[in-house]
């Protein structure tokens, strides 16, 4: 059987308005993704699949974010924003090139699965020249209305031009349409503006296709597979959506989540076995958690790995380039950044580490800061194997701390220690001499009305 060839044109041209954003609409994240992003994930991939991307004018952000998921994509700039139809001819040169399945999906639609492209397209196989994504939403409004004579697609009313008769109609159209390669531009070409809004609607496809003869379908899908974004409101029903998806996932994987609804995932996590999450956590792009690891309340979490049997939290917060090795602990209270705690590290409680290295099985006592930050650049404290450091100490990177070296708790240590040396710098001075007398005195005198 010989595999059909396919491109898939993705519309992510649109402003956007309705977010009353400055970004892009398609780089807005749904589970620390772009909504870009997710649809790029679901759209064909492999042998004979080609990607067109149709972007605004000076989205040059978006035109990145496709070249760094999908660097064989090609894009296309829509220099005005005509509507679906003229949007998808943006990107005629590609459809020219030929494929035998044409899908247009809309980057608004972050929800949408691979199998349901690949649903869409088995129409075609049987001769269709058209099929359209459709869903029953509980409130239509603002989608396009299907309309269905027997089991026929004989139209697609947008909903500025419904009379009240079709806006009752809940059967919608989801904005995903698959079209015989062959046959596609011709239609599309065929698309006009005779709407309330002058632009041309890439639904009027149906009505092309009818009165040349050919078969229009509908495949029908849920409607949270399709829910478009166009303002904040839906994108947290989307967020939502998703991270029920996600959560079910991670336990249908055998992670143990408390309370499920108050964790929240990203789409690229991945977990080991016997990982726990305890309530209310959150966990952003980039992250593994190997097996056994334990996620206290509290805890947030940004590309970073965590190790096997390791504990994390409660309330500890872990930036992007932190690596816990196996058995290692972050309590609470505790900040790390670009920092590497090798197996068996404990950092147990208020600390912060930043553009650190700390060798296996060392101990981080309360309080002991990383100072990597002197005002102008940021600079790396590397510790030691077996090595403690007091509490409430201050490291002023960049610094070197050997093997099995000992800090004394409140040091402020500046130079570099050798390895299983023990170093102790304290102000020896700690008290003077009727201090705390002087200083009542001055409390009584400031207190004094002033004279005069
Ligand atoms: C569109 C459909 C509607 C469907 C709904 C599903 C049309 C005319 N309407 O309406 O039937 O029910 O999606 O979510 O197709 N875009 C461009 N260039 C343009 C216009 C739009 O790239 O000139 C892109 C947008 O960035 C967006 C997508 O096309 O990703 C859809 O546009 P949008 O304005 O969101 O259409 P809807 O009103 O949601
Ligand atoms: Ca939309």
């Amino acid at each position: 059987m010989t595999v059909r060839s396919s491109l898939t044109v993705v519309l992510a041209a649109g402003e956007g308005t309705r977010m009353q954003s400055n970004r892009p609409k398609v780089l807005h994240p749904v589970a620390g993704q772009s909504m870009l992003s997710h649809v790029l994930q679901a759209a064909p991939k492999g042998r004979g699949a080609r990607l067109a991307v149709v972007v605004g004018p000076g989205h040059r952000a978006v035109e990145d974010e496709v070249r760094r998921l999908r660097p064989d994509a090609t894009t296309f700039v829509q220099r005005e924003r005509l509507g679906t139809a003229h949007a998808v001819l943006a990107a005629r040169d590609a459809i020219a090139h030929g494929a035998d399945d044409l899908l247009v999906v809309f980057g608004d639609t972050p929800l949408i699965s691979a199998e349901t492209f690949e649903r869409l397209r088995a129409p075609l196989k049987n001769g269709a020249a058209l099929a359209v994504l459709g869903f029953r939403a509980a409130d239509p409004t603002g989608y396009g209305r299907l309309l269905i004579e027997g089991d026929r697609l004989v139209g697609i009313r947008e909903h500025a031009d419904a009379t009240p008769a079709e806006r009752t109609v809940t059967f919608c159209n989801a904005g995903v349409m698959a079209f015989d390669g062959h046959k596609a531009l011709e239609i599309i070409e065929g698309i006009g503006n005779a709407n309330s809004r002058c632009e041309y609607y890439l639904v009027d496809a149906v009505d092309i296709v009818r009165k040349r003869g050919w078969e229009a379908v509908v495949i029908e899908t849920g409607e949270d597979e399709v829910r478009g974004i166009n303002d904040k409101a839906q994108l947290a029903e989307a967020e939502s959506v998703m991270q029920a998806r996600l959560r079910r996932a991670a336990l249908d994987a055998g992670v143990t989540l408390i309370a499920p609804e108050t964790v929240y995932l990203s789409a690229d996590t991945v977990f080991g076995k016997d990982v726990t999450i305890e309530p209310f956590v959150v966990i952003g792009p980039g992250v593994s958690i190997s097996d056994g690891a334990v996620i206290h309340s509290f805890t947030h979490i940004v590309q970073s790995s965590i190790g096997r049997n390791a504990l994390v939290g409660p309330y500890a917060r872990l930036r992007p380039g932190t690596s816990l090795g196996d058995g290692g602990k972050i309590g609470n209270f505790v900040e790390t950044k670009a920092t590497t705690l090798e197996a068996g590290v404990k950092v147990n409680h208020l600390s912060y580490i930043g553009d650190a290295h700390v060798g296996a099985n060392t101990n981080i006592g309360a309080g002991a800061i990383t100072c990597n930050y002197d005002g102008f650049s940021k600079h790396k404290t590397t510790i030691g194997k077996g090595a403690f450091v007091g509490s409430n100490s201050s490291l002023v990177a960049p610094l070197k701390i050997g093997d099995g070296a000992y800090i004394g708790s409140g040091s402020v240590i500046a130079k570099d220690v050798p390895d299983d040396a023990l170093a102790v710098e304290r102000s020896q001075q700690t008290t003077r001499e009727g201090g705390a007398k002087r200083y009542r005195e001055l409390k009584t005198k400031a207190k004094k009305p002033k004279e005069g």
